[in-house]
């Protein structure tokens, strides 16, 4: 597999940059102005906060919306742990809610579904870096009047009916871990364009002090959340290389769904016709009326004739990890449960979409060094498994 050479001459320039300052603090820190520069050329946002990573700016804009204890947010049950954690810790009650088959994103007629008099935001996730329909959840938002964060952790560069996904909802959370199309090795940066959101963002990821006065005197409980200049250099540079690894990703994923097309067995991802997947990963799935081998033998066969997969993404929707299953949040207690402010039982949830998702599966690595010939290659050994399976 080709795999690109992600730094180089731009991170360390802005490195050796860096090494002269007086300070590493991000506070009017030259590599956090270049890196809140460069998003913003890319994302027209003007309240950004760049954090220790996407699970920080995540539970930062979960904290800007001042949601009270038993208050709901409506959240996918494929998605990362970091989409939730936040929630968790403002003692906000995360509800699962199904995904569509084949985008494997929020289902709006299930998010309607989940809806209580509780709900206070949705949180849609795009996941694998395809744009979830914004048009659908944001109506639904205006309708009940909910919040909508954004959580754009896999959708680096990904644009929904032209637009960079992020714009739409109040709120947009990225990531900069280590395994996204940009990386510092662990960051995230929270933004949003809503003035009574913004001009407290900040002090939501750095204790609640207020850096334009100096004041350390704080009003709310916040963490440290704080990106220092190390990372900010090394983001910044990466931004800078953004269009091309999603022009290459999304070449890359296009050209696969085109090759595989048509081909028995498989259920290849969707995308709206106006929108641009970025492709983080590349996630199919298998109909097994049609093949006579399990998913995990399916996945098997296509390591061992060399093609980078793995069986499904997460092992199971994550209101089935032991943590929700035993409400074993704060040290084996779930005060707001314990308080009456929420009935949830995580025991009772069940998003059968999202479970056969998990099941049936199979996802494959994407990265922008692949090139057309290299996809081919790909694309022939998927076609010649399925093939080899069919019953
Ligand atoms: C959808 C999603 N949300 C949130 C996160 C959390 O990001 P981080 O690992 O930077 O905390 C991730 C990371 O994998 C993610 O994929």
């Amino acid at each position: 597999m080709p795999r690109p050479q992600r730094w180089g001459a731009a991170e360390l320039e802005r490195l050796s940059a860096m090494v002269t300052q007086p300070s590493l603090f991000y506070w009017r820190g030259p590599q956090t102005t270049a890196l809140l520069d460069e998003f913003r050329r890319r994302y027209p946002l003007n309240f950004c906060f760049p954090t220790s990573s996407g699970t920080a700016a995540l539970h930062v804009a979960i904290a800007a919306l001042r949601l009270k204890p038993g208050d709901e947010v409506i959240v996918p049950a494929i998605t990362d742990m970091g989409s939730v954690i936040g929630i968790l810790y403002q003692q906000a009650v995360p509800v699962f809610a199904d995904l569509e088959p084949q985008t494997y994103n929020l289902d709006p007629a299930d998010v309607c579904r989940r809806i209580t008099a509780k709900t206070r935001a949705l949180m849609p996730v795009h996941l694998a870096g395809n744009p979830c329909d914004m048009s659908a959840l944001m109506a639904i938002a205006r309708e009940h009047r909910l919040q909508v964060i954004e959580d754009c952790a896999q959708a680096w560069g990904a644009r929904w009916r032209g637009q960079p996904v992020g714009l739409q909802g109040n709120l947009a959370c990225f990531s900069f871990n280590d395994y996204k199309h940009v990386s510092c090795g662990d960051g995230g940066l929270v933004a949003t364009n809503q003035l009574e959101l913004g001009t407290g963002l900040g002090k939501w990821g750095d204790k609640f002090y207020d850096r334009e006065t100096g004041g350390r005197d704080p009003l709310e409980l916040a963490p440290n959340y704080r990106m220092s200049e190390p990372q900010a250099a090394v983001a910044a540079a990466q931004l800078t290389k953004l269009e091309q690894i999603v022009a290459n990703r999304h070449r890359a994923g296009t050209r696969l769904t085109e090759q595989l097309a048509g081909a028995a067995g498989l259920r290849l991802p969707s995308v709206q016709t106006a929108d641009t997947h970025s492709y983080w990963f590349y996630l199919l799935r298998l109909d097994r009326e049609r093949l006579a081998v399990s998913r995990d033998e399916f996945a098997q066969a296509l390591t061992n004739a060399g093609v980078s997969c793995t069986p499904g993404y997460i092992p199971r929707p994550v209101y089935r990890y032991p943590v929700f299953q035993q409400h074993n949040f704060f040290s084996g207690h779930w005060p707001v449960r314990e308080l009456g402010l929420t009935q949830m039982d995580y025991r009772q949830v069940r998003c059968p979409e999202a479970e056969a998702i998990l099941e049936d599966s199979v996802k494959l690595t994407i990265n922008e060094a692949m090139d057309d010939a290299y996809i081919d290659e790909v694309a022939a050994v998927v076609r010649d498994v399925a093939r080899a399976a069919a019953r």
